[in-house]
């Protein structure tokens, strides 16, 4: 171990997203020595793809807006699975942390009158989304970076972590390798604090861009951490279908926030024929009252084409099913035959370049071409509402990689505010642990040699190859757990996930250690195994469609499993799963739900 490159902290905190950004800060801020893991260069994190806004009830265009409206339809957006206590918080503490980042320098976009702007989204009742144009989420990367780089907070980038340490049950470091060089580095601390995002990559069409593999949550779950939710995969009903090499690419929903509609090929406005009871009393059922609803915001049901996202991308995997479906397998998406070119190019940027330069589409004369992408994993690590802590002492857990907040299935604008409202609790909690400990826990020197040799195993020879077998459990996540599920095919995914692992001990990398991506890839792919088996154990053991989990088999909604988490954890006899019981909401709150 001494001639391993070593670093100690009190709080190490992997992952430079905005959960991890907004860690780090709070963590520093109190005092706590503080490193931030980077596996790419800071500043590129899937953050970035929240695009169309932060949620946050701050009442700034109807005043009729408060928490207890956010908490509600958070809830029900998740379809009551969320951990209640986690709703509440987040509903409570979003305005707070917008606008800290308003304070911090972030630009957002402003009323006539001069506050902050909000836009409509999915499942919220009221505009409440402030943004930056749509470009919200690099605004706030942007903001949260420059401040943690002015704390003097010590940033390691393009630096992958292949295990958590561990000082007999709590958390005591973690081992990574330098993307460049290949050298391995160890880092030793009090409290680990993750904040790694989602694991888009398990699927073939994704809006996550490469580093989006589920590390965090396979780091916890070899930890010996509790994961909850798994089977709950969100599908933005968005994204790119052509050319092919954008495929997944998202498509802000503030596009339909701001007037666009979904057709079919025979220019139906379909959504109408997909409204579900728990929605239909707030959803306008005909295409005069949605298209009033445009113009005269009070007084009208909302468009579906903004009902929750697990509804709009169910619809259009049908329609594109019942042959309904574009020349590329998607749906059009109009935003043209609203808006004027003015109106899209000011409110929608992004979206007029980004399918300009790589579609050759201008969105302000034609429809776009979009499809379903998996975009977000609701199921992670399961955390305490409080503090953020999991079920393994010193370790913490903030944005996508936790679990709970947002039950079945996320409303759009409800990450950006997880972020910084539980980034800061992981930050705070971490460092308050690291703060009374009086020595850093130990760290197996034994462990991290057999560790640092596995890591190079994939150099000694082999016969398969990572791209391989990564497109081979794409293709096999994708048909086989993705948007319809049926207990027959995700048996056969775990079969394949089974055999995947089998070959991964056998594969080979050719090149060199220094910046090789086959190598990066090879790893990367044990973390997916991980997670695919994960998310496909927890989707066998739940029986029955909810949110971001539909089962053909069993397509309707059951009381039983309305009242559990699905649980998984990784023991070294192999992965279990069992049902445990929802916190139970106080009557108080429940009474925001008679209405
Ligand atoms: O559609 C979007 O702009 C994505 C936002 C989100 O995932 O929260």
């Amino acid at each position: 171990m001494a001639d391993i490159e070593t670093h100690e902290y009190d709080v190490l905190v992997i992952g430079a997203g905005g959960a991890g950004l907004r860690a780090a800060v709070e963590s520093s801020a109190l005092g706590a020595r503080t490193g931030l893991i980077c596996k790419s260069l800071l500043g590129k994190a899937h953050t970035v793809m929240a695009e169309g806004g932060i949620a946050a009830a701050m009442g700034n265009v109807y005043s009729e807006d408060n928490w207890q409206v956010h908490f509600r339809d958070t809830m029900r957006g998740g379809k009551m699975l969320n951990n209640w206590r986690m709703a509440q918080i987040h509903a409570q503490e979003a305005p707070d942390r917008v606008k800290e980042l308003e304070e911090w320098g972030a630009l957002f976009d402003r009323t006539a009158d001069g506050r902050i702007l909000q836009r409509d989204f999915g499942g919220h009742r009221y505009a409440r989304l402030a943004h930056v144009g749509d470009r919200t989420g690099l605004e706030m990367i942007r903001t949260l970076q420059q401040h943690a780089v002015h704390r003097g907070i010590d940033v390691y980038q393009e630096c992958t972590i292949n295990r958590l340490l561990k000082d007999g049950d709590r958390v005591s470091g973690a081992l990574g390798y330098w993307r460049e060089t290949g050298r391995m580095v160890l880092f030793r601390a009090k409290a680990v604090v993750i904040a790694t995002g989602g694991l888009g990559k398990v699927f073939s069409i994704t809006s996550n861009s490469w580093e989006g593999t589920g590390d965090g949550h396979s780091l916890a779950m070899q930890a010996g951490a509790d994961m909850i939710d798994m089977e709950f995969v969100q599908f933005h009903p968005t994204g790119m279908v052509w050319p092919p090499s954008v495929r997944g690419i998202l498509v802000t929903e503030g596009v339909r926030g701001d007037g666009g509609t979904l057709k079919n090929t025979s220019g139906e406005r379909f959504m109408f024929n997909y409204i579900p009871p728990m929605f239909a009393a707030e959803t306008a059922d005909t295409e005069a009252e949605a298209d009033r609803w445009y113009d005269d915001k009070v007084n009208a049901r909302r468009t579906p084409d903004l009902l929750p996202r697990d509804e709009v991308a169910r619809a259009i995997n049908a329609e594109v099913k019942a042959g309904r479906g574009t020349p590329h397998g998607g749906v059009f998406l109009d935003i043209a035959s609203r808006r004027s070119a003015e109106y899209i190019k000011r409110r929608l940027p992004s979206m007029y370049h980004q399918f300009m330069q790589l579609a050759g589409v201008d969105i302000t004369k034609e429809p776009m071409e979009v499809g379903p992408t998996a975009h977000y994993a609701m199921g992670g690590v399961r955390v305490d509402a409080e503090t953020a802590a999991s079920t393994v002492p010193g370790l913490y857990a903030a944005g996508e990689v936790a679990g709970g907040m947002h039950g079945s299935n996320r409303l759009g604008g409800n990450s950006l505010s997880d972020l910084v409202v539980f980034g800061r609790r992981a930050g705070e909690n971490a460092a308050k642990y690291a703060l009374g400990l009086s020595a850093l826990p130990a760290v197996d020197a034994g462990e991290v040699s057999e560790r640092s040799a596995a890591i190079l195993k994939p150099f000694e020879g082999g016969r398969e190859n990572p791209y391989t077998l990564h497109r081979e459990l794409q293709d096999c996540m994708h048909v086989n757990v993705g948007i319809i599920r049926t207990e027959s095919e995700m048996k056969q995914a775990l079969a394949k996930i089974d055999d995947l692992r089998e070959r991964l001990a056998n594969v080979q990398v050719e090149g060199n250690i220094q910046y090789n991506p086959g190598w990066h890839l090879a790893l990367d792919m044990e973390h997916m195994l991980h997670v695919a088996e994960a998310i496909t154990r927890a989707a066998i053991e739940r029986q029955e469609s909810r949110g971001g989990h539909t089962r053909d088999d069993f397509p309707g909604t059951s009381g039983d499993f309305g009242k559990v988490n699905v649980v998984v954890r990784l023991r070294p006899s192999g992965m279990g799963v069992t049902q445990e019981p929802l916190p139970v909401m106080p009557d108080e709150l429940k009474k925001l739900f008679e209405e």
